[in-house]
């Protein structure tokens, strides 16, 4: 197999982090991490844990009080946030604080600015993109005008009508319905296709286990661990700790070994489970009828 060197960088390098909010309050302690080239990773951890405070130095938008942050090799302390966020989009979870412009065309055009892209551009790029978010006929409307859920859309649509190789989310999913998180599933699925790397901030747990191969786990602001999705989530006290409701397999492999029906580790999804389950009731209907 040819492994690409690019799929060997880390794309976001944090080192030693610090960061102490003016308030004194210590957000960061010591944070160590690398995230690599089209990676999908997701944040999780308990309100307060430091999530938020760790992707705003992503962008320069904090930078840390000790330590470093690179983005694709370079100090965030070398660059303005202007210039970082061309490589790091950030979605943040209140979609409103993103938006200020009167109508969701120029919210787009807005974005596009300082891209060094001529007139046409801007408006080819804003008509492809309001296409591909299913926004176009809400083209003239106030962004104070929307659902909730298309709220969400046109953030996102604003950060990814730039294009930036590294898309960072802070709860996505919080407050919306299953159709919206199966577009946004589809979305995250495109743009890892594409080469991107994804960080998500979630406390969606089902979602995490679904989707995500990687998982950055955060309390009080440090990273108490880092590894594949599976084997960080299979460590009961780590969920506990960090307040993480334990997706419904492992509560239901926990009730069935409490009633006496030993289960295994192996099984993480519906299908394994499925698997499970017929083998068992197999199994069991043999030994019933070897019984009679
Ligand atoms: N603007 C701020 N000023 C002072 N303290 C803050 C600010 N934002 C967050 N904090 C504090 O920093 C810590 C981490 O917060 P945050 O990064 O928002 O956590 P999370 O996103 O995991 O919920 C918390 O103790 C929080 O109260
Ligand atoms: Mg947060």
């Amino acid at each position: 197999m040819v492994i690409k060197i690019s799929e060997k960088f880390p794309c976001i390098l944090a080192k030693n982090v610090e960061y102490t909010y003016s308030s004194g309050s210590l957000a960061l302690k010591d944070i160590n991490l690398s995230i690599f080239k089209g990676e999908l990773v997701a944040i999780m951890g308990k309100n307060g844990a430091g999530k938020t405070t760790l992707i705003r130095t992503f962008n320069g938008l904090i930078q840390p009080s000790k330590g470093n942050v690179l983005i694709n090799g370079i100090k965030t302390d070398s660059k303005t946030i202007a210039e970082l966020s061309k490589n790091v989009g950030i979605i943040f979870q209140n979609p409103m604080h993103q938006l200020f412009s009167n109508t969701i065309e120029e919210e787009i055009k807005f974005s596009l600015k300082n891209l060094d892209l001529s007139d046409e551009e801007i408006q080819t790029r804003t008509n492809d993109i309001l296409k591909n978010f299913n926004l176009e006929k809400y083209r003239k409307r106030s962004p104070l005008n929307l659902s909730g859920g298309e709220t969400k859309k046109l953030a996102i649509a604003s950060i990814f009508c730039r294009n930036p190789d590294i898309l960072v989310f802070d709860e996505p999913t919080l407050g919306q319905d299953a159709r919206e998180i199966v577009f946004f599933t589809n979305l995250i699925k495109r743009e890892l296709d594409k080469g991107k790397t994804i960080v998500i901030v979630t406390h969606n747990i089902e979602f995490a286990m679904q989707h995500v191969p990687r998982i950055i786990l955060m309390a009080d602001g440090r990273i108490i661990a880092d590894g594949p999705t599976r084997s960080v989530l299979n460590k009961e006290f780590l969920a506990e700790k960090t307040s993480l409701i334990l997706p419904q397999i492992t509560l239901f492999k926990r009730a069935m070994q409490e009633s006496g029906i030993q289960s295994q580790d192996v099984i993480h999804s519906k299908t394994e489970m499925i698997t499970f389950l017929k083998n068992f009731i197999k199994n069991n209907e043999t030994k019933i009828k070897e019984e009679n």
